[in-house]
């Protein structure tokens, strides 16, 4: 049998298996999902073995417990290490979700859950790719996996893991399923992500919360002073004003931007989806460009004084803020951190106090095109879906990926089969059929392409 045709006859048991494991609430972040985070690691690991890995092991770390299995089947042959996360993002606000976030449903040949895409959807692919190698005696390549349940809370286990592990993990290629395609239409393969700086900021003005009609005026009100500072923090040509915040920015050439500027993109189509009359950015950038290449600053959420029903008159004693901002090459998280805190804390008025409270972070990473496994997962989408995929830069972060660089040397293919539109992070997260199915079948092709032309 092929491995199209083994695809084709299981598909049913492929996605029922994807819903069972999108029924388990595995959000990192929360601790009250704790044990729901290590059944989804269970899980994993019994559908490693059931697909036929050996030396399949939960391995504990400080966090969340990272799965692994490997398959060798003969040491001389190049191997792919797989890497994904079983995590996921918190379900929040579920009044916005149409069904429940962990009671997937299929509607429009969509599956709608939590998870779907980012990443339960993506890496149970993989399982599934491997299982048809394995069960049509088309498994060309030595193949390990290690899937974590820290990524959306930055990795740190992980990390530690790679650097004590290095042997365990030695590969010729890592291979990941965790990022978006153009369009089904115009496939393309991921070169390029952003990193990170995330941290919380806390104004603290009176000591107390006050009457605001018997202080007002007169005392700094820490959720003004947080508005004003943090808008100083972009001028009006969308330029982040920290000083020193550009200084390692790699500029691209004119002739890399013109590149990356001919890849397909409809600036009407992205404004109408998203409901608004107007793109803002830097200056002197297109959408894509802001996106892929450029660093940003965001507020992700803002807090304090009174939110309930009605009205309360009070002035607050405290306001709150979280932060983040993208990375591209060569900005360093931990500098950038550093530049934020320092320059946050001294635009800061005499009248408040500041603390500002780092997050996890991650690096930039850019994965070279003129690699083997770069030309084998190319290959694979050519015969896979019929087109030439367009090399492109997401703006999204998988902190591991320059670790995996650094510690182990390796190259990552980020071979992704979501959409923009799958609303990962969002309500109503979705994953096409579709795209799942096509999937599993184009990383069949790149392991036999990789194989080959190694
Ligand atoms: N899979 C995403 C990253 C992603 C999404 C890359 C779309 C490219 C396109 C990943 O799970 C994620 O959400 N990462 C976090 C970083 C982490 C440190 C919380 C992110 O980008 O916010
Ligand atoms: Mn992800
Ligand atoms: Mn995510």
């Amino acid at each position: 049998m092929t491995s199209k045709e083994y695809i084709d006859s299981n598909k049913d048991n492929f996605i029922n298996e994807l819903l069972d494991l999108l029924r388990i609430p595995s959000v990192s972040a929360d601790s009250k999902f704790k044990d729901d985070v290590r059944k989804a690691a269970e899980f994993i690991k019994e559908k490693l073995v059931a697909a036929g890995t050996d030396n399949t092991e939960i391995c504990e770390t400080e966090g969340h417990p990272i799965v692994y299995g490997e398959k060798i089947v003969d040491p001389n042959l190049p191997t792919v290490l797989v890497y994904g996360h079983y995590d996921v993002q918190p379900a929040d606000p579920y009044e916005l979700w149409d069904s429940p976030p962990f009671e997937p449903v299929i509607k429009n040949d969509k599956i709608y859950a939590r998870g779907a895409c980012d990443d339960k959807g993506q890496m149970y692919m993989h399982i599934k790719a491997f299982e048809t190698m394995v069960k049509t005696g088309n498994l060309a390549c030595n193949i390990k996996f290690m899937i974590e349940g820290e990524e959306e809370v930055g990795s740190d286990n992980l990390g530690i893991f790679v650097k004590e592990n290095k042997e365990k993990l030695a590969a010729d290629v890592i291979l990941i399923s965790d990022t978006a395609m153009i369009s089904n239409e115009n496939p393309s393969i991921t070169v390029g992500l952003r990193g990170l700086s995330y941290l919380q900021i806390e104004v603290t003005g009176p000591n107390r919360d006050l009457h605001s009609g018997v202080y007002g005026g007169a005392i700094g009100n820490p959720i003004n002073v947080l508005c004003n500072m943090i808008s100083s923090l972009i001028d009006e040509k969308g330029h982040v004003t920290i000083p020193g915040f550009y200084d390692k920015v790699a500029e691209l050439t004119e002739a890399e931007r013109k590149a990356m500027n001919e890849a397909p993109f409809d600036l009407e189509d992205y404004k109408s989806d998203l409901d608004i009359d107007d793109v803002r950015g830097e200056e002197g950038y297109t959408t894509l460009e802001r996106v892929g290449i450029r660093p940003t600053l965001d507020v992700n959420g803002i807090w304090g004084g009174y939110i309930g029903e009605g009205a309360k008159t009070v002035l607050p004693s405290k306001a709150y803020a979280k932060i983040s901002m993208r990375l591209v090459p060569n900005q360093v998280s931990e500098e950038i951190t550093k530049l934020f805190t320092e320059h946050f804390i001294s635009i800061a008025p005499k009248f408040v106090k500041v603390k500002v409270t780092p997050h996890h972070g991650g690096e930039p990473a850019v994965t070279p095109t003129d690699s083997i496994a770069y030309q084998a997962a190319s290959t694979a989408f050519e015969e896979a879906w019929g087109k030439t995929p367009i090399p492109s830069r997401d703006g999204g972060s998988i902190p591991i990926v320059s670790l995996f660089k650094e510690v182990l040397g390796l190259d990552t293919v980020l071979m992704g089969f979501g959409l923009d539109s799958d609303a990962i992070h969002s309500p109503n997260e979705h994953y096409g059929l579709f795209n799942y199915v096509k999937g599993i079948e184009t990383i069949t092709l790149f392991h036999k392409h990789f194989a080959a032309k190694s």
